[in-house]
């Protein structure tokens, strides 16, 4: 356990889109300190550095894992990365959080998983969008019971995935591409959060629509839960239809969406030419021209797509500023407040696990209960038959 009047020096490893994105949670943290980042990518460390010239930089995953000064790491390389960069930063004594999918198989997450026992060190998995605020308010109402039993839940998300800038990695399954494990990953952590966590079974049907991003693009998931309750998982990333036209055109990161712009993703790679791909994709690492700013605090809730949870006795969906009940009698709105990010939540659940030793929902078991499902999906819509699970978890809340 770590001393409770300590800040924990974390370090980054991999400033892209996910480690980029992590940076001003961990500034704004007066249990965190900035101490360092990891890229192979020198141009992206120098905008680190030259930000935060008290931090420590290094040029590969290992290194960092062995520097000393640096407590917990945050693996936010590509996802065929995260178990020789979870072990490497274990190995060396530092608690852990990859991001999700934990893994692309279910054999590498138990490596990580005893090695993190073993070691004695916290090991979690995130940043998904079941860490979000209303997700977690939304988690709350189904557990007071005052809309009797939880029966069913849909995500359901339109948008452009397929057509953001990307590396050749995130378009090859065998890699942990496509959206079946990158987006399904959220809704699934999303809908296993609300349902408890004890998913029985999964039926699915993925879908590739385009030759020439040779990845899942698009996924109907049915999921059954241990108790009966049932949830949908729809997710298409071609960039026509979007689901915040649904949901008051707000984005994922709850900032106002451009419905006026329509098929913009698409015609902007198109433009580019596939030559350029890689270079639009570099530009959103940390600092980068593209590179998104996190320091505002948006003027609603981030929405992930439509999610909708019905109990017996009534329904609840985001609204911009928190939650709409529908119940018998009445439709009601509970406002929640702004400015508590996701990865906000995460910082809070890795200091209760280093100082306090409270065991983190979102553990090593969490990471590989979720990857159990993305994987089920896959399969299930390989063979077209329903796929029984075997490793899920319980939320403890
Ligand atoms: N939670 C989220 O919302 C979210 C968003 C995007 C990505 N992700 C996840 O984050 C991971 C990374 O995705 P991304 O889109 O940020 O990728 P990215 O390509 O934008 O960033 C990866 C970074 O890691 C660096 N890198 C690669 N190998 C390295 C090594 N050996 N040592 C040090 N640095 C190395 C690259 O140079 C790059 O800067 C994936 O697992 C993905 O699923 C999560």
């Amino acid at each position: 356990m770590m001393d409770t009047d300590k800040r924990i020096n974390f370090g980054i490893v991999g400033l892209g889109t996910a480690g980029s994105a992590l940076v001003q949670p961990v500034l704004k943290n007066k249990n965190f300190r900035m101490a360092g980042a990891a890229d192979l990518d020198e141009q992206t460390l120098a905008r680190f550095k030259a930000d935060f010239p008290e931090a420590s930089v290094f040029t590969s995953a290992e290194a960092i894992a062995e520097a000393q000064g640096i407590d917990a790491l945050f693996i936010s390389t590509p996802t065929q990365f995260h178990t020789g960069h979870v072990l490497a930063a274990i190995a060396n004594g530092k608690h852990v959080v990859t991001e999700k999918p934990i893994a692309t198989n279910l054999e590498d997450a138990d490596l990580m998983i005893e090695a993190a026992d073993k070691a004695q060190v916290t090991l979690m998995v995130g940043h998904s969008f079941g860490y979000e605020t209303p997700i977690k308010a939304m988690r709350e109402v189904v557990k007071n019971g005052e809309l009797g039993p939880l029966r069913m839940m849909h995500n359901w998300y339109f948008t452009d995935w397929m057509y953001r800038p990307r590396n050749p990695e995130e378009l090859d399954t065998t890699l942990g591409g496509g959206v079946t494990f990158r987006q399904g990953s959220h809704q699934f952590d999303i809908i296993r959060l609300l349902g408890g966590g004890l998913v029985r079974s999964v039926r699915a049907m993925t879908a590739k629509f385009d030759n020439s991003r040779p990845a899942e693009g698009a996924h109907t998931v049915f999921l059954e839960f241990e108790d009966g309750a049932a949830a949908t998982a729809v997710y298409n990333g071609y960039d026509r239809f979007r689901s915040a036209e649904l949901g008051y055109n707000v984005g994922e990161g709850g900032l106002p969406f451009n419905l006026d712009k329509y098929g913009s993703a698409r015609s902007a790679l198109r433009n580019a030419g596939p030559d350029n791909e890689l270079e639009l994709k570099k530009n959103v690492r940390y600092g980068g021209t593209s590179s998104r700013n996190w320091s505002n605090i948006p003027d609603s809730h981030p929405f992930y797509g439509l999610t909708i949870v019905s109990c017996e006795n009534g329904d609840i969906r985001q609204s911009p500023d928190g939650l709409l009940i529908y119940s018998e009698e009445e439709k009601k709105e509970i406002v929640i407040p702004k400015g508590i990010s996701g990865r906000d939540h995460i910082l809070t659940e890795l200091k209760a696990a280093m100082v306090d030793n409270i065991p983190p929902l979102h553990d090593g078991r969490w990471g590989k209960a979720n990857l159990e499902v993305c994987l089920a999906a896959l399969e299930s819509s390989n063979k077209r038959k329903e796929i029984y699970l075997n490793h899920q978890k319980m939320v403890q809340d």
